[in-house]
């Protein structure tokens, strides 16, 4: 069984649908390619998994980044968030409270 964390960055096209337009308009393949970057910086791919998704209906408040299992959501996280987020979050296990969102109550996905 794997214990990599899971990084769900979501790459959704989808028309606006929960508000705010769709995160793939607002630059989510930059965004993976910077955590990409960052993850073989760090040499953490045997710990790290990253995994482009589908819309996590947190579209106001997207480009949206889930952490599991922290039970962690980013919410307008930007390629420069990235350095941030790996250092404290991924190598510290410190959360970054200032991208940090609740999610909708549509959202489901724990
Ligand atoms: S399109 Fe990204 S959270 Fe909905």
């Amino acid at each position: 069984m794997s214990t990599k964390r899971r990084i769900y960055i979501c790459d959704s096209h989808k028309p606006k649908i929960h508000g705010g337009g769709c995160c793939s308009d607002k630059g989510s393949q930059g965004l993976l390619a910077e955590f990409s970057l960052a993850i073989h910086h760090h040499q953490l791919e045997n710990q790290v998994e990253l995994i482009p998704t589908t819309c996590l209906s947190q579209c106001k408040t997207g480009i949206s980044v889930r952490i599991w299992p922290d039970q962690v959501v980013y919410g307008r996280v930007k390629p420069e968030d990235v350095s941030q987020i790996v250092e404290e979050h991924l190598l510290q296990h410190q959360p970054v409270k200032r991208l940090e969102i609740v999610p909708e109550p549509r959202f489901l996905g724990w």
